[in-house]
């Protein structure tokens, strides 16, 4: 078989390596001629030698995919002996001290099916230049720590654009002859290129303003294909309340007098904070209550504040280098999470958060690829815009935030901004900050940005009746990650309390202080590897409630009985300790009945327990659903060695059936007092938390298997007037092979074939079900007149969702799932690699399966890597996963 190297196009870079740039840009002009075949982009760079960036004469300017034009330095044409182009890189000789760079390239905006620097979506033009996309407009120091003030000018056809922009502030239009236009914009504010936008249209605009505490009124405007106005509302009205949010929790006002976020068919994610100029996948930010689902609706409002927070948290204070990604990703994260608890339900946050950093950070740390917060080398940074960098990044924030308290985290903050306010930072120098505004020690927290790898608590509680203590004893494991064999320990907040069996809280009295003080829960600082916590006056065995509150990214042994769990499971008054202590119970029976194959799953005692949360009206609906969903079939995988994931569904599905059947009535009776609790279009906390218990009480009455639960689930799909009451009727049916799924998918397509984003959730429905026979169908819909490889959104609805969301199918024993996606990998390698890269982790994830999947798993890495011409996106997770 022929190897093909693919090694040339992947070089590693070091953060041990950085150095700073040998030169400055001031500012930057930019000038787009658009036009069909060929854009023209003419950058007038002004640029002086940096003080602290050695001697260097030689410019060192980033490009890709370009043809230059011309190149001419202070006012003289470079000839070829003047410069060197190699690879992505432009060495400039000869530079003097201070510069006029005048730089003409011709780019192809619309064969551009990486969707990285300017592109074309339906029509428009945009841009995407996170991380390294302004490299594909023109040659340019393309590297966060070079900052400039740009000053950009958009020419184009008058009637096929007619809407023009770029960041800042408009200063200039006018008709630029031959039926064509121009526009200026100039944004005051230094940035790094990553995030310049422009954006040329046939738009329509939604238009409102904002007057921020200071007084100054800020125009806000979204930008949408025409036709699309009224979906905005719910936009709009979240990016009000983020601004209103930021000012009144961090002091932090808008600092331009204009605001845009624009709406794009084709994004590679979810969406990107470009200065003044937001632009988003179009799936954040149109929603109405008839096609999108409360989810949608929680998650658009999370994206859209995620983007306006990063106006301080990465564009006023951005990084100096790719490494530090985390320093705004994480931090950016961690407000977007405040926000939604501030907004909705703190409780029900934590749990969601939580889920997804076990569902997808968890596996991804003790996987092949795993990499620490701040990575040390990377060969496509693409590749790292990661659930680690994002999640656990943001986890590390919030463990600042807990040991130094709400004040001083706020005064860190504060100093942050007082001194790196226009600067391009390191994660260590927000670390510093915070260090220095609350005078707490941070030294052994810092391991948390260079150590990878997911800790492990092991503890355990005893209790002395004659000496009235309880001696609470802690371990931590630290597993071995790619390149870190052997780690240090580090500071675990350990959140905690003792329960009595009233489940009450007792008083905390750690040996030597003080019993008229004594909380009743408090954060606990594990520092060693191993440690003894003595509390006294403890006089009955008390039942431990740990890591509430989810106060580290760890993994918790707990030592806990059965009956310990379900004791918590239904007296912890900690949301997320509660809720864990069900989930740490339901895997031990599932994984229990999943290796003796029985057929009977859940204890009675747990059935009792589910019958009690059934009937609480005191428990807040949102938090219920919590409670009574069963760990995802990935979750469980986690905890099995090896994973079975034929056995794993079995069980799953079993003990879905036996709460369908055994609670039968209950459920029956709270889905009609659900049902009629709220209107289908009240979007109100209250409103969502109650559909989201009705669904789940739905999906547990079908799986009981029962004839008349799926005539009401076949009832609510086609009466449904909501996008949420649908999918929650779809989803119920979708495992199940029966008429009315058939029916209702059928009914679904027809009625929504035209609207995209509705139509891929009816893609993710067919690749998601669990029905044998469903790859075939997956196969089949990629001949759908509908499926696109072009439409990043359209592939993650159905590719993405059957490798991430169908685990059994996926994981079929004859390998077909795995080598489905090798090809479907390597086929959208060669359109865009962004979007074939984030495919390829399911295929790393061998280790954790038996002997023959691991084999045939293998086989698919190796395959794609013998690919010729295999992007750097994909050679570096495919060369990583193969270990
Ligand atoms: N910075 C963006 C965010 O966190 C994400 C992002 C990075 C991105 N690269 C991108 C978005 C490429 C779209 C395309 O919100
Ligand atoms: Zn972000």
């Amino acid at each position: 078989m022929e190897r093909v190297d693919n090694a040339p196009r992947a070089k590693v870079k070091n953060l041990a390596d950085y150095t700073p740039p040998t030169f400055l840009i001031d500012t930057v002009d930019l000038d787009f001629d658009l036009r069909d075949g060929e854009t023209i982009v003419t950058a007038v760079l002004k640029g002086r030698r940096n003080p602290g960036g050695g001697s260097a004469g030689t410019l060192e300017l980033d490009g890709q995919d370009l043809r230059l034009v011309s190149l001419t330095l202070n006012g003289v044409s470079v000839g070829a002996d003047g410069y060197e182009i190699a690879g992505d890189r432009l060495s400039l000789k000869a530079v003097p001290d201070a510069f006029t760079l005048e730089v003409v390239t011709a780019i192809v905006p619309e064969k551009n099916t990486a969707l990285e620097g300017l592109y074309m979506s339906e029509g428009m033009y945009c841009t995407q230049c996170e991380a390294e996309g302004f490299r594909r407009i023109t040659y340019f120091p393309d590297r966060p720590d070079v900052m400039a003030v740009y000053t950009t000018r958009l020419e184009a056809d008058a009637a096929r654009f007619p809407v023009l922009l770029s960041n800042g502030n408009l200063t200039e239009t006018g008709d630029a002859g031959e039926g064509r236009h121009f526009a200026v914009w100039h944004d005051p504010f230094p940035k790094p290129s990553y995030l310049f936008a422009a954006v040329a249209g046939d738009l329509a605009c939604i238009s409102d303003s904002f007057r921020t505490t200071s007084g100054r009124d800020v125009a806000l405007r979204i930008y949408v294909e025409h036709g699309n106005e009224h979906l905005c509302a719910h936009t709009m009205d979240s990016l009000k309340r983020s601004m209103r949010w930021d000012e009144d929790v961090f002091g932090l006002e808008y600092d331009l007098d204009l605001f845009m976020i624009v709406a794009v068919g084709h994004f590679n994610m979810g969406a990107m904070e470009n200065k003044g100029l937001n632009i988003f996948n179009s799936k954040f930010v149109l929603a109405d209550p008839e096609t999108a689902t409360d989810g949608d609706y929680e998650r658009l409002e999370g994206i859209v504040a995620h983007e306006y927070f990063h106006n301080w948290t990465g564009n006023r204070v951005t990084c100096r280098d790719w490494f530090q990604l985390s320093l705004k990703e994480g931090l950016t994260v961690f407000r977007d999470q405040e926000f939604t608890s501030d907004m909705h339900s703190r409780g029900v946050k934590r749990v969601a958060d939580a889920r997804l950093l076990r569902a997808a950070q968890f596996p991804e740390d003790s996987g092949p690829t795993a990499h620490p917060i701040r990575p040390e080398s990377y060969v496509e940074i693409n590749n790292f815009y990661t659930v680690t960098i994002y999640e656990k990044g943001a986890e590390v924030i919030r463990m600042i935030y807990n040991l130094l308290g709400a004040e001083s985290f706020r005064q860190g903050m504060d100093l942050y901004f007082e001194r790196h306010d226009g600067q391009a930072v390191r994660c260590e120098d927000f670390v510093a900050a915070m260090e220095d505004a609350s005078g707490v020690d941070l030294g052994q927290f810092r391991l948390w940005y260079s150590q990878s790898g997911t800790p492990e608590l092991e503890v355990s509680l005893s209790h002395d009746a004659s000496a009235k203590t309880a001696t609470l004893k802690v371990r931590q494991i630290l597993p071995p990650t790619p390149g870190q064999r052997d780690k240090k320990p580090m500071l675990i907040p350990l959140s905690m309390a003792l329960l009595d069996p009233a489940g009450r809280e007792m008083p905390l009295q750690l040996r030597g202080e003080n019993a008229e003080t004594a909380p009743a829960s408090r954060v606990l600082s594990v520092i060693e590897q191993e440690q003894e916590f003595v509390f006294e006056n403890v006089e009955t065995p008390p039942i431990p409630s740990l890591l509430r509150g989810f106060s580290a990214p760890v993994k918790l042994h707990s030592g806990l009985s059965g009956d310990e769990e379900r004791f918590l499971f239904q007296h912890d008054s900690d949301p997320f300790a509660r809720w864990d202590a069900g989930q740490s119970y339901l895997t031990r029976m599932l994984l229990s009945a999943a290796m003796d194959g029985r057929e009977t799953v859940l204890e009675a005692t747990f059935h009792d327990a589910v019958a009690e949360i059934l009937r609480d009206p005191s428990l807040e609906p949102a938090f219920a659903a919590e409670l009574l969903t069963l760990p995802g079939e990935s979750v469980l995988a986690e905890s099995m060695r090896p994973a079975d994931p034929d056995a794993i569904h079995r069980v799953r599905r079993a003990a879905r059936k036996e709460i369908g059947l055994k609670h039968a009535d209950a459920l029956q009776a709270l889905y009609e007092r659900l049902a009629k609790a709220y209107a289908a279009d009240d979007m109100s906390t209250a409103a969502m938390g109650s559909r989201a218990l009705k669904a789940l009480v739905l999906g547990y009455l079908v799986a009981g298997g029962e004839a008349d639960a799926r005539a009401l689930a076949a009832r609510q799909a086609s009466e449904a007037v909501s996008m949420t009451e649908s999918m929650a009727a779809l989803q119920a049916l979708n495992g199940t092979d029966c008429p009315e799924r058939t029916a209702a998918l059928a009914a679904f397509h027809d009625r929504w074939e035209n609207a995209p984003l509705v139509l891929d959730k009816w893609f993710s429905l067919r690749a998601m079900s669990s029905l044998p026979g469903t790859l075939s169908e997956v196969e089949a819909l990629l001949q759908h007149p509908k499926f696109d490889f072009g439409t990043p959104n359209r592939v993650r609805a159905l590719i993405g969702a059957f490798v991430s969301g169908n685990p059994v199918q996926f994981h079929a024993a004859d390998g077909s799932g795995y080598s489905f996606l090798a090809d479907q990998i390597i086929k959208l390698d060669g359109l865009n690699p962004q979007i074939a890269a984030r495919l390829v982790a399911p295929l790393t994830r061998w280790k954790k399966y038996d002997e023959a999947r691991q084999r045939m798993m293998r086989e698919c890495l190796e395959r794609i890597l013998r690919q010729p011409g295999l992007s750097p996106d994909v050679t570096e997770l495919v060369t990583k996963g193969l270990g």
